[in-house]
């Protein structure tokens, strides 16, 4: 297929996404104790007329982070700005957006991990006092001016917590880890959008849906319109279980939610390794795959799921996944 038309689906994805971003809490499923804490902290600043505190998510992709940002904004009915980290490249980006802020607005930095040093250190102060130290002129006529910001709630959320640095980290009051989500959470999320695509659907394909989608909202979404086109191509447009099956199966997605890419990483280290342990960065090469992307999203689902699991010395893959793949397993010296 050629990229064009990749590039095309993915935004379609990515619009089609937009519609089912649930944008209050009572549409917000799952992650319950992350969710109480926040209501709380919201309805406690919304009561005493402040800022909310700094807010940090984390966790694997398509857990909800964004989406969360999104539900706290119009929970505090305020206006949210949306950047990535690696795009605010100079301290002027930074200082341009924090200064267009009205009081109380929050600020989404995606992938925060990625802001630039420079821009992260002007960030501090920012998040600390509600100042920002601009410098202006240029060598010898260089000199800083500290200008005011309004009082603003910085929500940063990463994929990767260990990258951020401690100083960053510290000026967060309120830090939480989204978790993957129960198959119970992942029915609810498949018959919302159900409802919301008016696309009928059997509760046994929604079951089987939500067993095979990693865990993980976008993925469930995902899988639905992928479904769905079979629904209605093969079928009335009613997702069936069979429907659901085969799609699924088309699509080389397992019972356990695996696919084509989990299971090529699990065999290289069994075929080819022995089963471990092995460095991630030589599984990476194996598979041709980037070391960054295996660590952030696909080990995360697997350690969960007890395929492998993370030793000083590599990944080992578990007796379980030799069971999943049907390998005899041979038990490994190293574990
Ligand atoms: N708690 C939830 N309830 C219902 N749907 C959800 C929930 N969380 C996420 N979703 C759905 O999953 C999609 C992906 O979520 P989102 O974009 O917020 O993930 P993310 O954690 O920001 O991912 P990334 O790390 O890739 O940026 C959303 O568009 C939304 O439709
Ligand atoms: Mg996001």
């Amino acid at each position: 297929m050629d990229k064009r038309i990749i590039a095309n689906n993915l935004l379609i994805d990515d619009e089609m996404e937009a519609t089912l971003r649930p944008r209050f809490f009572q549409e917000y499923i799952g992650q319950t104790s992350v969710k109480e804490m926040i209501q709380v902290a919201v309805e406690a600043a919304k009561k005493r007329n402040e800022s909310l505190d700094h807010v940090l998510l984390y966790g694997p992709p398509g857990l909800g982070k964004t989406t969360l940002a999104q539900v706290i904004a119009n929970e505090l009915g305020v206006n949210i700005k949306v950047v990535s980290g690696p795009t605010v490249e100079r301290t002027g980006d930074l200082a341009a957006i924090l200064t267009s802020l009205e009081p109380g607005d929050v600020l989404f930095i995606d992938e925060i991990h990625r802001l630039p040093k420079i821009v992260e250190e002007i960030l501090y102060s920012s998040m600390e006092d509600f100042v920002i130290d601009i410098v202006v002129g240029k060598d010898s006529g260089a000199k800083s001016i500290r200008v005011d910001l309004p009082p603003f709630t910085l929500i940063g959320a990463t994929t990767r917590f260990g990258d951020l640095t401690g100083p960053l980290r510290d000026r967060f009051g309120i830090v939480h880890k989204l978790e993957f989500y129960t198959d119970n959470e992942l029915e609810t999320i498949c018959k919302r959008t159900s409802e919301i695509y008016e696309c009928p659907s059997e509760n046994l394909a929604v079951i089987e849906l939500a067993k095979r989608s990693r865990g993980t909202p976008r993925i469930v979404n995902r899988l639905f319109r992928r479904v769905r086109d079979y629904a209605d191509i093969l079928g009335d447009g009613t997702i069936t279980l069979d429907i659901t099956k085969l799609a699924l199966d088309k699509l080389k997605i397992d019972e356990q939610g695996l696919d084509r890419k989990d299971r090529e990483y699990l065999l290289s280290i069994i075929e080819k390794y022995h089963g471990g342990p092995v460095g991630l960065e030589t599984i990476a090469t194996s598979i041709s795959e980037d070391p960054l992307t295996l660590e952030d999203v696909y080990e995360p689902f697997l350690i969960q799921k007890g395929f492998i699991s993370r030793t000083p010395r590599g990944r080992v893959v578990t007796e379980k996944a030799y069971r999943h793949l049907k390998k005899g397993y041979q038990g490994t010296l190293f574990q």
